[in-house]
């Protein structure tokens, strides 16, 4: 990768560890930096830009809809705004603002939709993160900071994939697992990351075995 290209990924992860440093609502930036992490290692094993995927991994939260009054196009313009200050030329601000705005749209009935390899990349990491050990430690953390339960069990679990309900739930942390964690591993993109999904996939099962033998003491 030329040295300007390597200069711009160095001085987006510098602006986005500033803006998220102390960040307590799972965007911190210690997740960002896993994602982009992994996106690289993804890549790797990919044919495709490295500089799109390094500069969509690190932008890719930069502006949650849920703390914008759902505003969908929040993350892109700040992208934008942000890669045009750091000197990127316009098609790459272009291919990482359309990341940045497809990875962040969860909403119910519109189907994820991710043309570029480059943005199927990015996903992916950001969903691994999700699960596995890293995956359910963010689960509980989320959970306490909405005070919810552990688990509650007069709870049923479905699994279904309604990424609109899931926010709103004051289910406890163990339903977000059926809400959406082992879910996940079924919407991977790569091969890469589909064989670590399923590795992580299997950290929670487990995890869901022994947590409810002990609830009923029974381990
Ligand atoms: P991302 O866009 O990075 O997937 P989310 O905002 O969906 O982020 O979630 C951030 C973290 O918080 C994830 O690890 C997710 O599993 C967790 N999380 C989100 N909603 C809940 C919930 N209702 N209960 C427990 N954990 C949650
Ligand atoms: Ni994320």
């Amino acid at each position: 990768m030329n040295p300007q290209k390597k200069e711009i990924i160095q001085k987006t992860a510098d602006f986005i560890e500033q803006k998220f440093k102390g960040e307590g609502t799972g965007h911190d930036w210690q997740h960002i930096y896993r994602v982009w992490k992994s996106a690289e290692l993804i890549a790797k094993t990919e044919d495709c830009d490295s500089y799109i995927v390094s500069l969509g991994a690190l932008l890719h939260d930069i502006a949650d809809h849920k703390f914008y009054d759902g505003d969908l196009l929040e993350g892109s313009r700040q992208s934008k705004k942000w890669l045009e200050d750091a000197g990127a030329d316009q098609e790459t601000i272009d291919k990482v603002a359309d990341i940045v705005k497809r990875v962040s749209y969860k909403g119910a009935g519109v189907k994820d939709e991710m043309p570029s390899i480059e943005g199927q990349i990015v996903q992916d990491a950001d969903r691994l993160d999700a699960i596995g050990a890293i995956g359910i430690a963010r689960a509980f953390a989320y959970g306490g900071s909405k005070h919810r339960l552990l688990y509650d069990a007069e709870e049923t679990y479905e699994m279904h994939a309604n990424f609109d309900a899931y926010h709103k739930s004051e289910s406890s942390t163990i339903a977000h697992f059926y809400e959406k964690l082992l879910l996940l591993k079924d919407r991977m993109h790569t091969a890469s990351a589909k064989k670590i999904a399923k590795e992580r996939h299997h950290v929670m099962e487990n995890f869901l075995e022994q947590f409810y033998a002990e609830w009923e003491g029974k381990r």
